[in-house]
């Protein structure tokens, strides 16, 4: 049913776990021997999370974290609030953060000023998607599984109006349902 709604597929099921396996490596590779904080951020994040942590024969801890830009419709403002922080001080811990998609690169850039006051290890970005044609602001993600284009994309964790997200594909969302 949910289908319906979808013009096309992006990244198929496949496609996305084949990747996450990828980055997995190189995160074992990178962190061999270390322990690793992992910070999700929700929403969107959670299903790319889950999936990426199971990948990983590392010591890794979870910390959940929400924060969310204020102003509403499909562009971020700018201004990042912080919805629940983390309990778990970061000092000399390996950090990485875990998100689905850098857009504008906003919240990234912000939550990353603001976890480096916390005297990390290290601070590193894992996302999942990039969509560099929309950055407004310099970020770089450290790990990222694929660049895409700029279209409306739903799908594992991605959402439309809280919709969609158990998508199990990355998919582009059909104009007539958010141009209604
Ligand atoms: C999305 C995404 C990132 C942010 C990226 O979250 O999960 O956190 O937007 O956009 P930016 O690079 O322009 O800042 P959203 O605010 O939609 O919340 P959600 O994760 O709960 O869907």
């Amino acid at each position: 049913m949910m289908y319906e709604d979808i013009e096309s597929v992006l990244i198929d099921r496949n496609a996305i776990q084949a990747r996450i396996k990828e980055m997995a490596a190189q995160l074992e590779k990178d962190y061999r021997g270390e322990s690793v904080v992992m910070i999700c951020i929700l929403r969107g994040a959670s299903v790319f999370f889950c999936d990426l942590v199971r990948e990983l024969d590392l010591d890794v801890r979870f910390e959940f974290m929400s924060v969310s830009s204020y102003g509403a419709g499909t562009t971020s403002s700018g201004e990042v609030r912080i919805v629940k922080d983390i309990n778990t001080p970061l000092a000399d811990r390996n950090v990485i953060i875990v998100e689905d998609i850098i857009d504008s690169g906003n919240t990234l850039s912000y939550l990353k000023r603001l976890l480096e006051q916390r005297n990390p290890k290290s601070l590193k970005i894992c996302a999942l998607l990039d969509k560099p044609s929309r950055r407004k602001v310099e970020l770089k993600g450290d790990y990222v599984g694929f660049t895409v284009e700029d279209k409306f994309l739903v799908g594992y964790g991605l959402d439309y109006a809280e919709k969609y997200r158990n998508l199990k594909d990355i998919c582009v969302l059909k104009p007539e349902i958010y141009q209604k």
